[in-house]
């Protein structure tokens, strides 16, 4: 299968998300809090209900997962995951930093999945078996194999303050055997990154189906190896993920336990 009515409705529906995102950045009035620091804004409901919308009129009858209304639908084999805007922090503090994701399972394993950055109009996509794209040119990840010449970028979960000492501990270990670790805001795009060649390696816990679905798909499809914490294959719905280039992951699985 290969998918190609559903790529190119995600791919139009991501840049009129991602359009609709940029043209609210620096003019967001309304913010709300769904815990201490985790932000919703008027764009993340606008930019949802046209993904939303559009989905329900393309494929009907399929089950939709989004970030800010959960699940829509119960009764199919496939689902769309969507976070209509990663990157809420940055875009609230207007750095140009956040995306939209779009990713698609058929039963139980995603088969596309498209991620938009509208500041840069990077656009990243794959479908399974067919490669990862950056804005239609094909990308793979990086050749770097020791982890004292790798870039890594990871991400710290809405919940540390309930537990910041683990979360510390593995960046602690990983801050002094990589090259240099950044915290971009969007896991999206840290896993597009990855697929890019930007980052070598990228880990994260307590992320949602939403967060990775898309990106760990355009990891996979560039050559990279994804998994959750203790090296098992990943899926978006655990709690863990170590995303690399391959060539790293077993010193990164080494260094991430705490
Ligand atoms: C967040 C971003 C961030 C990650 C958080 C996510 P949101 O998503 O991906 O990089 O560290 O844990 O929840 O809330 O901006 O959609
Ligand atoms: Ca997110
Ligand atoms: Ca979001």
């Amino acid at each position: 299968m290969s998918y190609q009515k559903e790529l190119s409705v995600g791919r139009r529906v991501a840049a009129e998300a991602g359009a609709l995102l940029k043209n609210f950045l620096g003019r967001v009035t309304q913010i709300t809090h769904k815990g201490r620091t985790d932000l919703v804004t008027e764009a993340d409901l606008q930019s949802e209900k046209l993904i939303l919308d559009a989905l329900e009129r393309h494929f009907p009858g399929d089950i939709v997962l989004t970030e800010e209304s959960g699940q829509h639908g119960t009764s199919s084999k496939r689902m769309w995951l969507i976070d209509p805007l990663d990157g809420t922090i940055n875009f609230a503090h207007e750095l140009p930093f956040f995306a939209v994701s779009i990713a698609l399972q058929v039963q139980g394993r995603t088969v596309l999945g498209v991620v938009y950055n509208p500041c840069t109009q990077e656009f990243f996509e794959a479908a399974k078996g067919s490669g990862a794209f950056l804005n239609q040119k094909p990308i793979r990840v990086s050749k770097t194999d020791k982890l004292i010449d790798s870039l890594l970028a990871t991400g710290f979960p809405y919940t540390i303050a309930q537990n910041p000492d683990e979360v510390m501990k593995r960046l602690n270990h990983l801050i002094v055997r990589g090259q240099s670790v950044r915290r971009t805001g969007s896991a999206a795009m840290d896993l597009c990154y990855l697929a890019a060649g930007r980052f070598a390696g990228y880990w994260e816990q307590d992320l949602k189906p939403w967060d990775t679905a898309a990106g760990a798909l355009i990891v996979e499809e560039a050559g990279g190896r994804v998994t959750d914490f203790e090296g098992n294959p990943f899926t978006p719905f655990f709690k863990t993920v170590l995303a690399t280039n391959s060539l790293i992951h077993e010193d990164m699985l080494a260094a991430l336990r705490v």
